[in-house]
């Protein structure tokens, strides 16, 4: 059982290691180097498990409405084991405390090619509570769809009990 804490320091770092450990997602120098980047200026949570953070996810505010998953990522060998539902309950509950009603985020979406890693983040997404709201063909690039998910925020949080 691991615990989610909140990453102040060495953000850019830790979000390079996870990444350059996630080829089949993240395969281009530059996506990651901007990534590790943009997260030094976003709240960060990390998942460790016995000293090891082992997924990490990364948030930006879209005050008042809604708070946006920029990125989460979980290391490959840890993969299955809760760590990205987890973060995904620290994300809802920060965003809820920011008074945002909505949890969003962007991912690729289906392009008419064989890859089942992409699917796979899209089934966790899914499973995690977010629904698929719109596609925007070219809002990346063209060869780059993105589907836009949301997840409502409901009043009881988390891992929070309702008093
Ligand atoms: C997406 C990702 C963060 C999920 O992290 P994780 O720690 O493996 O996820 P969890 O173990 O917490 O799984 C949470 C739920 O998603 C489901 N899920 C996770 N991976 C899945 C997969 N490959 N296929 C189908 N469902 C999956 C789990 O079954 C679980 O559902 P359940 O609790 O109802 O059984 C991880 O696979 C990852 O790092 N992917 C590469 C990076 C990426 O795609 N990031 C998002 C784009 S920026």
């Amino acid at each position: 059982m691991g615990r989610t804490v909140e990453i102040l320091t060495g953000k850019a770092e830790l979000c390079r290691s996870i990444m350059v450990a996630l080829p089949d997602w993240f395969s281009e120098p530059e996506v990651i180097e901007a990534s590790a980047l943009a997260v030094e200026d976003l709240t960060v949570f990390g998942y460790i498990e016995a000293d090891v953070v082992t997924a990490l996810i990364a948030l930006k505010p879209h005050l008042p409405g809604a708070v946006e998953i920029a990125l989460i990522a979980t290391r490959p060998e840890y993969h299955g084991r809760g760590a990205g539902r987890h973060l995904v309950d620290a994300a809802e509950n920060f965003a809820h405390d920011s008074g945002a009603r909505l949890l969003t985020v962007k991912t690729l979406a289906p392009r008419g090619r064989d890859e089942p890693q992409f699917e796979a983040t899209r089934r966790f997404y899914e499973r995690t509570g977010f629904v698929s709201a719109e596609v925007f063909p070219k809002h990346w690039h063209e060869d780059h769809p993105c589907l836009f998910m949301v997840k409502p925020l409901t009043e009881t949080q988390p891992g929070r009990t309702a008093l």
